[in-house]
């Protein structure tokens, strides 16, 4: 491989809380490295529209406290066709450019492993940013932490309302195939019931533990909802539990996207500051395809195939023990 010069960095799926600072330390580690760094606006669709623009130090100033991307992201349908992702090489290359750092999700991963195969000579990066930290080889993503932190707030306010009532609330979180929000935001406010994705719950049990639970003088419940649960929309969930449970008044809340925005957590300023210099350092070390992830604290780095095609991601198994037992 040719030695490296310029490089583009991107951001694409949803954003996280902790893009921004590791878009400062891509740019800054290639500049300071010699390298030329180019930024992509709106992830997959700037490499088609060819909507990109030379970056220096001071395009990355006062960024590391700001939620969202400055980069801007987006879903990009037309990247999957053959016909996009041609353009978007064309675009890279009348730039001169010869490497690429990929911010995002396994969405963003797929498109840039094809991408590579396609296009071997730029080579590719990735860094796991998602709120849904479902990213096999790095045990947190970009976002996860903060996005947790937002859900713990926005929970402990709504306990203190169903106390005062004595009700009982059922509050979907985000997690598309992921209940590791739902699950860690549970433990720490004390939710009654947690229902994931990753663990099939009987509408029957949950209904005698909450019977339960009112029988044991608790005065408010709560129950998250991962949105990915098998079990369909939270509306449904509480219906059901409705028809039996008439010793509460029952509420439903939808976190929604306020769980994506908001300055990132220390956690996630550190890890998009050491992710954007791990990225940068590995392809200056000629690496490619490649995912850069947090492991045991560590950066390791896992081939993208592998991150894509392993889906051994698991929750860890005492949090899901310690969600049956806690909040008796
Ligand atoms: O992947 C992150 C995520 O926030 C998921 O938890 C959620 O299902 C999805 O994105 C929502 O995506 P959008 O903002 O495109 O509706």
């Amino acid at each position: 491989m040719q030695k490296l010069s310029k490089i583009a960095v991107l951001t694409s799926g949803g954003d996280a809380p902790g893009m921004n600072p590791c878009i400062r330390a891509v740019v800054r580690t290639a500049l300071y490295n010699g390298l030329q760094v180019v930024g992509v606006r709106q992830g997959y669709q700037g490499l088609i529209d060819n909507n990109m623009y030379d970056m220096n130090n001071r395009s990355v100033s006062n960024i590391l406290n700001l939620g969202g991307t400055i980069l801007k992201t987006a879903r990009c349908l037309p990247f999957r066709t053959e016909e996009g992702m041609e353009l978007a090489y064309k675009n890279l290359k009348a730039r001169g450019i010869d490497g690429l750092v990929v911010i995002g999700g396994d969405g963003t991963f797929t498109g840039a492993l094809r991408f590579s195969k396609k296009f071997p000579d730029i080579a590719v990066i990735g860094v796991p940013g998602t709120i849904d930290n479902d990213l096999y080889g790095s045990t947190y993503t970009l976002g996860f932490d903060t996005a947790t932190n937002t859900v713990i707030e926005a929970i402990d306010k709504i306990r203190d309302t169903a106390d005062a009532h004595d009700r009982l609330f059922f509050i979907e979180v985000m997690g598309r195939d992921s209940g590791a929000i739902a699950l860690r935001a549970g433990i720490s406010c004390g939710a009654e019931a947690i229902l994931l994705p990753e663990k099939e719950t009987a509408i029957e049990e949950l209904i005698v533990s909450l019977k339960a639970g009112h029988y044991n003088k608790k005065s408010s419940s709560i129950v998250i909802v991962a949105e990915g649960d098998k079990h369909g929309g939270v509306y449904d969930i509480a219906k059901a539990v409705e028809k039996e449970v008439k010793n509460y008044d029952i509420k439903v809340t939808i976190l929604g996207h306020l769980q994506r925005g908001g300055s990132p957590s220390s956690f996630d300023r550190i890890l998009g500051s050491r992710l954007g210099f791990a990225a940068v350092n590995a392809m200056i070390a000629g690496k490619t395809q490649q995912m850069v992830g947090l492991q045991a604290n560590n950066i390791v780095l896992t081939s993208l195939e592998e991150a894509l095609n392993q889906h051994e991601f698991k929750l860890e198994e005492d949090l899901m023990q310690m969600m049956e037992i806690l909040s008796i």
